[in-house]
């Protein structure tokens, strides 16, 4: 859902920290990631090869490209 260009992608309690979560927002895909109160959006694509970072692992705040 989206209005006044935000998107709402969830309730806090919906991500459990140290996971991805992959949510469209307009024409971009994007990654949320969870790490303790916080929570981060990143393009979903890694700017390596452009593998989706929703696959990847998030470890101490640390995401890695699966
Ligand atoms: S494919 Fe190499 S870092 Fe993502």
């Amino acid at each position: 859902m989206s209005t006044d260009g935000l998107t709402y992608a969830g309730r806090l309690s919906d991500f459990a920290s140290g996971t991805c979560h992959r949510v469209r927002a307009g024409d971009r895909t994007l990654v949320l990631i969870r790490n303790g109160d916080g929570v981060y959006a990143l393009d979903n694509r890694c700017p390596h090869m452009g593998f989706p970072l929703d696959r990847g692992s998030v470890d101490d705040g640390i995401l890695t490209c699966h």
